[in-house]
């Protein structure tokens, strides 16, 4: 049986490290694409998502993060540096204490989930709050990293791309070419760009015939990209995603239309009723920013815009278990308890 070694070993050849680095490793990556069957009827496309809450710390960043942490161990660095909504902190510190490496996290206060507090805490990271939001910590880790010895791990450093690329390659490998279509939200423009990365590396050098379309989604009150400009004070549910003024803004325009391909937003209702949808129908359980793109292709599909019959890809960044409250927020959960006792279970269900 093959095992998985996590992206840079299994992709060696596509990335920029050699066989004497010395790896910075949680095993990340091989994550499952799952068939979305009733998604699938509904919008008459043959849909799959790509579950990346499976990866070591509940989300992509872990494929960035190896890469820029084995950067980082290699330069000689003992410090490193973020800004996040929550994943990016949690990442960087589960990779920080796996090399031995400090690790700052400053995040905007209050706003970010409690399992990605929970993940940045017990992973031993320093972490800073900030009373701004998500742009404003980046202006000040990006700041400290030009004038203090602390590497920044945030998706500008290049490295966190050149590790994201991988899943593009994924997808490719699992369905024996590219999709004609590859979905997914739109933060801070990383991750958009990093997969428009690697499907064009593998359509130049042979594993696919051919590139997707990219169909990005924000959510509607953090969507400078359909603004066309940097939003001030962005606003969300999906906080992972709230952001409003994203570093890669050229690559993720790129992305869009070098693909042919759009970014559109969608409200924060057809975002939970999405995140629903997923864990009642398909059985994957993601965060409320992963929904997004679930919530776009329904609603491209109620426009009648998507392609009949095309294999459509959706990237769930993260797991649902990172932000318990929001998902419940919606549930009216009556505890049905019953003395110990088979006849009291069967009469409690009905049966
Ligand atoms: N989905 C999730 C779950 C995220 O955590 C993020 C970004 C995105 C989507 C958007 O990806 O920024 O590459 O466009 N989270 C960052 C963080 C900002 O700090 O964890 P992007």
């Amino acid at each position: 049986a093959h095992v998985w070694r996590g992206i840079v070993r299994e992709y060696r050849d596509r990335l920029p490290f050699d066989e004497s680095d010395q790896v910075v490793t949680l095993g990340e990556g091989g994550t499952p694409l799952v068939y979305a069957g009733s998604i699938s009827s509904e919008v008459g496309a043959e849909v799959f998502v790509k579950v990346e809450g499976m990866n070591p710390t509940g989300s992509f960043k872990d494929r960035g993060m190896t890469a820029a942490m084995t950067q980082v161990v290699k330069s000689g660095d003992h410090t490193v540096v973020c800004a996040s909504t929550g994943n990016t902190s949690a990442s960087a510190a589960a990779y920080a204490a796996h090399a031995g490496l400090t690790c700052v996290v400053m995040i905007p206060q209050g706003k970010i989930a409690a399992g990605k507090m929970a993940q940045a805490i017990v992973h031993g990271a320093r972490l800073v709050q900030v009373d701004g939001n998500f742009d404003e910590c980046l202006d000040i880790v990006r700041a400290l990293s030009e004038e203090y010895p602390v590497a920044l791990v945030n998706s500008v450093n290049p490295f966190r791309l050149q590790g994201q690329k991988t899943a593009a390659f994924e997808i490719v490998d699992q369905l024996g070419d590219a999709p004609d279509i590859h979905m997914l939200p739109v933060g801070n423009a990383g991750n958009i760009s990093a997969y428009w990365m690697g499907f064009r590396e593998y359509a130049e050098s042979g594993p696919a015939t051919r590139t997707p379309r990219i169909w990005g989604v924000q959510a509607e009150g953090a969507a400078p990209f359909v603004a066309g400009h940097p939003i001030k004070d962005p606003e969300t549910v999906a906080t992972a995603i709230r952001i409003g003024k994203p570093a890669s803004w050229d690559l993720a325009i790129a992305a869009r239309d070098d693909s042919g391909g759009w970014i559109r937003a969608v409200s924060d209702t057809e975002i939970l009723a999405a995140q629903q949808r997923l864990a009642a129908d398909v059985g994957v359980f993601v965060e409320p920013a992963s929904a997004a793109p679930i919530a776009g292709l329904l609603a491209a599909a109620a426009k009648g815009e998507v392609p009949r019959g095309a294999t459509i890809t959706c990237t769930v960044t993260g797991n649902g278990l990172k932000d318990t409250a929001t998902a419940l927020a919606g549930h009216e959960v009556e505890p049905v308890v019953i003395p110990v006792d088979v006849e009291a279970a069967a009469q409690a269900l009905g049966l």
